[in-house]
């Protein structure tokens, strides 16, 4: 029984997101995913247009999801390793060495992300009026 962790905002849940949840469950056989808080995502300076609540619900709802925890900080991870007996941490490779770091407690992998879609640029386009 491979236990898998991913970490993410996922605001506006797109397909990129969707690829993404299915890859990592493919790794393993029970999926955990750490939604960031709105707390959290202000410490990045980053806002989201749906509230922590609604983007847990969402990603909780995806079928390859198991558990939804939430992201707090950024020094969490080495905790929710242990305590969620983690095999393998999972991301995009947008964060390619970024969590090397974790190597000592679980595999590391980074995953390629989708080409040409992003939370950023549908909302870019939204506010362009190109829709
Ligand atoms: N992801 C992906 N392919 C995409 C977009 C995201 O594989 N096209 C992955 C990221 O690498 C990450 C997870 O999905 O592991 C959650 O990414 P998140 O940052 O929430 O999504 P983005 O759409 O990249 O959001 P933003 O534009 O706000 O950075």
């Amino acid at each position: 029984m491979k236990r898998v962790i991913t970490y993410g905002t996922f605001d506006l849940f797109h397909y990129g997101h969707l690829r993404m949840l299915k890859r990592a469950k493919a790794l393993g056989d029970y999926l955990v995913v750490a939604v960031s808080t709105d707390e959290f995502n202000a410490v990045k300076g980053k806002k989201c247009t749906y509230p922590y609540e609604h983007r847990a619900r969402i990603v909780e709802a995806i079928r390859f999801v198991d558990e939804v925890i939430p992201e707090t900080c950024w020094e969490q991870k080495t905790g929710d390793i242990r305590k969620h007996q983690i095999d393998i941490f999972v991301i995009g490779d947008d964060w390619k060495g970024q969590f090397d770091f974790l190597k000592p407690f679980c595999e590391v992998i980074y995953l390629s992300r989708t080409a040409d879609i992003s939370t950023t640029q549908i909302k870019d386009t939204l506010k362009n009026g190109k829709v």
